[in-house]
């Protein structure tokens, strides 16, 4: 995505440590200490501007989200929308993926969510694809027996690589679409980057995948 430097963002994201997490000393983090209510709860990680999330916690006031995101100058955008009209069940994160074995206990989370993360075509860059087989192993050990990961995409090299990666790594897959809009159900809630894809007419491709109980833990 190309993010253009938002002035003030790094100074806005310290100000608000009561919306936002800013990881910078990797102290886990204690969801009984973010929300009001005990409840499960879910990650959206690469969430860019945070439409999806925002919008999720705002219909699903039962489930508790952290919108997780790397760079400033994307999270800050999802900070005004929560700054103009905080929801008690939403938490921002700025951090990168890579460090979120580090900030969650195993075994703590209920679904995550994957939307229109960066493809990295590369084959030298595969590691970075957040389906790597690596992050694949550290999704196994957050989530709790038997949850979900959800993916979108508009990428066709990402989504057949997902794919592969799950099934190599013994996931169940339990819904695959190659065009979400079409055959999909219509209360869709779509991320800042499904929209532009939709409009160009790109089919959205969803999976929802589970770690099987044998090899979860
Ligand atoms: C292509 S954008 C999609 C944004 C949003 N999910 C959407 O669909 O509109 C991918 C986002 O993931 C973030 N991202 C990529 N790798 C990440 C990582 N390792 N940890 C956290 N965020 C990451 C990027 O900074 C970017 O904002």
């Amino acid at each position: 995505m190309r993010l253009r430097y938002v002035k003030g963002a790094r100074e806005l994201i310290e100000a608000h440590p009561e919306y936002i997490i800013d990881n910078q000393d990797q102290n886990r983090i204690n969801p009984n200490k973010l929300f009001v209510k005990p409840q499960p709860l879910h990650l959206e990680i690469g969430m860019g501007k945070g439409q999806f999330v925002y919008t999720l916690a705002q219909r699903t006031p039962e489930v508790n989200y952290i919108g997780i995101e790397k760079f400033d100058s994307a999270i800050v955008k999802a900070l005004y929308k929560v700054l103009e009209e905080p929801l008690a069940n939403l938490y921002l994160l700025r951090t990168d993926a890579e460090d979120l074995s580090v900030l969650f206990k195993p075994r703590s989370i209920g679904r995550i969510y994957l939307n229109f993360s960066d493809p990295w075509p590369k084959a030298r860059h595969a590691k970075r694809r957040l389906t790597h087989p690596r992050f694949l192993r550290m999704y196994e050990t957050l989530l709790e027996a038997g949850a979900e990961i959800h993916l979108k995409t508009d990428n066709d090299g990402l989504f057949a690589y997902s794919l592969e990666t799950m099934e190599e790594y013994g996931m169940e897959i339990l819904d695959v679409n190659y065009d979400l809009h079409q055959h999909g159900s219509c209360d869709i809630i779509m991320t800042e980057f499904e929209e532009k894809f939709t409009e160009q007419g790109v089919p959205i491709k969803h999976l929802i995948a589970r770690f099987k109980e044998d090899t979860n833990g």
